[in-house]
C-alpha cells in the first residue's frame, strides 16, 4: 500500500490546479487509491476566504489567520483521515502558500509566526514548485479571466507575484523541494511531475 502526501505548489497561474488533476488520474491508472484536495478547502472557512481574495480591505494578518484556521479543519477532518485510509493525497496548494504569499504581503508577518499558527496540522512528504515568470502568469490569468468571467484577485499583480515567486524559490532551495519549469508544454511538464513521484515513491 502506498501512502503520501503530496502537495503543488507556485505562483497563480503555474498550473498547480491542471497538474494536480493529471497526476491524480496518472496514480489512480496505476490502481493506487488517490484522494485530490485543494486549499481554500471545501470547508465553511475556504468559502470565506474565496470571497476575502477580492477584497482589498482584509488585513493580511486576517488573511494568514483564516489560512491557518482553513488548513487545521482541511487537515483535520480530510488529510488525516484519508492517510490513515491508506490513500496517496495529493493538495493543489498547502502551507508554502501561507508563508510565501502571507508573508509577502507585509513586513509584519513574519515566516516564523505563520509556522506558529500552522504548527497544529501534517508536514507533507513531497513538494513540488512549478515555477513561472510572474509575465506568464497574468497573462494566463487575466486571459482565463476573460473566458470565465471572473473577478480579479488581490493577488493578481506583477510586482507581488515576482516577489512571491522569488521566495517560493528561496524556500525550495532551504527545504529541499522539487522546482520545475512551468513555462513548457502540459504534456512534457507533468510528465516531469509523474517521473519524480515515481521515483519517489518508487513505483
Ligand atoms: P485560487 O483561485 O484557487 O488560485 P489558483 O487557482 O491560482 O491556485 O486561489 C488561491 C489564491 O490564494 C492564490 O492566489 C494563492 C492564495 N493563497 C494564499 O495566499 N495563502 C494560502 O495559504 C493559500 C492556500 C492560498
Amino acid at each position: 500500500m502506498v501512502r503520501a502526501f503530496i502537495v503543488l505548489e507556485g505562483i497563480d497561474g503555474s498550473g498547480t490546479t491542471t497538474h494536480s488533476q493529471l497526476l491524480t488520474k496518472f496514480l489512480e491508472e496505476k490502481g493506487l487509491n488517490v484522494h485530490l484536495t485543494q486549499e481554500p478547502s471545501s470547508s465553511i472557512i475556504g468559502d470565506l476566504l474565496k470571497k476575502i481574495l477580492l477584497d482589498e480591505n482584509i488585513p493580511p494578518e486576517t488573511d494568514a489567520l483564516l489560512f491557518a484556521a482553513d488548513r487545521l479543519i482541511h487537515y483535520k477532518n480530510e488529510i488525516e483521515k484519508k492517510l490513515e485510509d491508506g490513500y496517496i493525497v495529493i493538495s493543489d496548494r498547502y502551507l508554502e502558500s501561507s508563508i510565501v504569499y502571507q508573508s509577502s504581503q507585509t513586513d509584519d508577518i513574519s515566516i516564523e509566526w505563520i509556522e506558529n499558527i500552522n504548527r497544529f496540522v501534517g508536514i507533507p512528504d513531497i513538494t513540488i514548485i512549478l515555477d513561472l515568470p510572474p509575465e506568464i502568469s497574468l497573462k494566463r490569468k487575466l486571459s482565463h479571466l476573460k473566458l470565465t468571467g471572473k473577478n480579479k484577485e488581490k493577488f493578481e499583480n506583477l510586482d507581488f507575484l515576482g516577489k512571491v515567486r522569488n521566495k517560493f524559490l528561496e524556500r525550495a532551495k532551504e527545504k529541499g523541494y522539487k522546482i520545475i519549469k512551468s513555462e513548457n508544454s502540459i504534456e512534457s511538464i507533468q510528465n516531469e511531475i509523474q517521473n519524480y513521484i515515481k521515483s519517489q515513491l518508487k513505483l
